[in-house]
């Protein structure tokens, strides 16, 4: 069993350069096992065969490997803190330092709820100040099927209920079943394919040179072992700028070799700013 999981990565490394060898084993068979059974292969070993002689089958195996769910606004209590706390706490530095750019980067965006949450919080933040202030929103993810997606800009209600009514008036336009975003929250937004365990890049290469004011990277670690997750880690802390802050999800923390480069902000929330030099 253990051979077939290894030999299945090793082909979906060959043929496509996906990692999935810094995957749980456990979480990775679950999810195999789904094409085993929509294949009808019977066993690991049959579907191991089947994916190496069946052109288009690794192709829908990592699509059945991709877990892409996410919703506008999940876990409020995240965004409350970035809107509260962590925005206020950047305009002032910004207004300080002279330079009215935010760099954020949303690691690991799916099908892009959450970097459009955090586009529509700063273009409100930004409404009520009185000098001008830009941001870009660089906005991840290894799937290129999601960011096609999120490219669009157009949801259904299923990922919207923690969109407040406000917002819903103000940054979406309804058409039937499907909600658009508006334009001005799109363009703070730039997607592209990247993958967080790229080796010749320690930031999307679209953001030039890193040096974000704020990271997420929410409910992607979850899926990696120790030895994976401190790579994707070293990429978060070279990015970040002293000072900035790192949003992981609920259930994720940070990798103890970078426990000391953290000041925790919010327990709950999974908030941390990078410590300055
Ligand atoms: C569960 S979604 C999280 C979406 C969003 N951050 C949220 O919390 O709602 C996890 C995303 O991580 C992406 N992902 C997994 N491994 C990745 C990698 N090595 N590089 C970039 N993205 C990756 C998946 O494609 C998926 O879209």
């Amino acid at each position: 069993m253990k051979k077939t999981i290894t030999d299945i990565i090793n082909f979906l490394n060959k043929e496509c350069g996906y990692d999935y060898a810094g995957h749980y084993p456990s979480m990775l068979l679950r999810r195999i096992m789904v094409r085993v059974e929509e294949t009808h292969a019977g066993n690991i070993s049959d579907y191991s065969r089947l994916l190496q002689s069946t052109p288009g089958e690794a192709e829908k195996l990592i699509e059945t490997l991709t877990i892409s769910v996410s919703m506008f606004f999940r876990n409020s209590l995240t965004f409350e803190i970035i809107s509260q706390q962590l925005l206020p706490a950047l305009l002032h530095s910004k207004i300080t330092s002279g330079n009215h750019e935010f760099r954020i980067w949303s690691a690991g965006c799916a099908t892009g709820e959450e970097p459009y949450s955090l586009s529509i919080i700063l273009s409100d933040t930004f409404s009520r100040e009185s000098q001008p202030f830009e941001s870009t929103i660089f906005a991840t993810d290894m799937d290129e099927k999601a960011i096609r997606f999120a490219k669009k800009g157009i949801y259904g209600a299923a990922t919207m209920n923690e969109v407040k009514f406000g917002y819903l008036n103000k940054y979406f336009k309804q058409d039937g079943e499907f909600y658009k975003i508006s334009k001005a929250v799109k363009s703070m937004v730039s997607f592209s394919r990247y993958d967080l365990l790229d080796p010749t890049n320690f930031a999307p290469p679209e953001s030039v040179f890193g040096m974000f004011d704020m990271v997420l990277c929410r409910n992607v670690l979850i899926y990696f072992n120790p030895e994976y997750q401190e790579k994707i880690f070293y990429k978060i802390f070279r990015s970040l700028s002293p000072g900035g802050y790192l949003v992981l999800g609920e259930s994720e923390s940070i990798h103890a070799k970078y426990s000391n480069a953290f000041r925790e902000i919010n327990r709950i929330a999974k908030v941390f700013q990078k410590m300055q030099l």
